[in-house]
């Protein structure tokens, strides 16, 4: 009797035992739990709703009140890594439109790294200033009022004369601030849902916004020009890339805290928008 007692305890202890370790071996995993989430579905329309313009109608919310972020980001403490002059001449407008195409096989990138100099032209064309008017920097990339909201940082896994890690363009240096430095695909690859051709890229862009630009103007209709200046950009980077003869491929399902979390954004002031991996073409 006594021993009866002691015995089936202990069986149920060896077999949680084994189930665990067979588990944490991934042999016998548990299935992992989704939580389903209904969300409202016209949150679209209503934003839409909120955000239009009516005649005779004066529109507001205490966002246009908020304080301005700087027009410039700066990472005043990061190592900066100068980028060539952009000075390349590319092939005819009509011909890159035409050349243009998205290229996101596992297979697509060659193991060539892209240059320094590719990089810069890149990133001039993106974002860089490119003239002014009455004492205003204007960029690449049409903004509304100049506000410019969009930020560029780009992971760079094969890019010659540049070590692997996560950099901030500096728009106002022409200039790349190292924020993290390493091999970062993994981390990169599962926040774009490991989708094909990420891991294999030589630079990976993630298109951010800081919406206080914008909003502190145009309030809640800011948000409009925010995710369609995020287009203009990542448009820009693709005929770039055509024009220099690489290949690209935009991305927008990932995983939005992780990628916020790689860039240390908080997801309110400013967060990750869309992403755009780049190489050299396989041929
Ligand atoms: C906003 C946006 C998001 C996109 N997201 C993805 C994506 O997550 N994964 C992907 O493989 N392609 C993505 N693409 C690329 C489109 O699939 C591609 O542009 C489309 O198939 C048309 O092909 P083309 O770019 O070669 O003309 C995205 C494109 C845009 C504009």
């Amino acid at each position: 009797m006594v021993k009866r007692k002691i015995i089936i305890p202990f069986g149920l202890t060896l077999i949680f035992l084994v189930l665990s370790a067979l588990a944490a071996l991934g042999i016998c995993a548990e299935e992992k739990q989704v939580r389903k989430v209904t969300l409202d579905p016209y949150l679209g329309q209503r934003f839409y709703e909120s955000t239009k313009l009516i005649p005779d109608q004066e529109r507001s919310s205490p966002l246009a009140t908020y304080r301005k972020p700087e027009l410039y980001k700066l990472y005043p403490q990061a190592k900066k890594i100068s980028l060539p002059p952009a000075d390349f001449n590319g092939i005819s407008l009509e011909e890159t439109i035409k050349k243009r195409r998205s290229k996101r096989q596992d297979d697509v990138f060659s193991d060539k790294p892209v240059s320094l100099k590719e990089l810069s032209q890149l990133l001039f064309s993106a974002s860089g200033i490119t003239g002014s008017n009455r004492g205003l920097e204007l960029r690449a990339s049409p903004s509304a009022g100049a506000l410019y909201p969009i930020e560029i940082y780009l992971m760079a896994n094969n890019v010659l004369g540049l070590d692997e890690g996560v950099y901030h363009y500096s728009v106002s240096g022409h200039n790349l601030e190292l924020l993290k430095a390493g091999d970062f695909r993994d981390r990169i690859a599962h926040a774009v849902m490991n989708q094909p051709g990420v891991k294999e890229s030589a630079v990976v862009f993630i298109f951010s916004a800081i919406p206080g630009r914008t909003t502190s103007k145009y309030d809640l209709r800011g948000w409009r020009y925010v995710y369609m200046e995020v287009g203009y950009v990542s448009e820009n980077i693709y005929l770039e890339a055509t024009s220099l003869g690489l290949s690209t491929t935009a991305m927008s399902a990932f995983y939005d805290d992780e990628l916020n979390n790689l860039l240390d954004l908080n997801g309110k002031d400013e967060m990750a928008l869309h992403v755009q991996i780049l190489g050299r073409k396989n041929e």
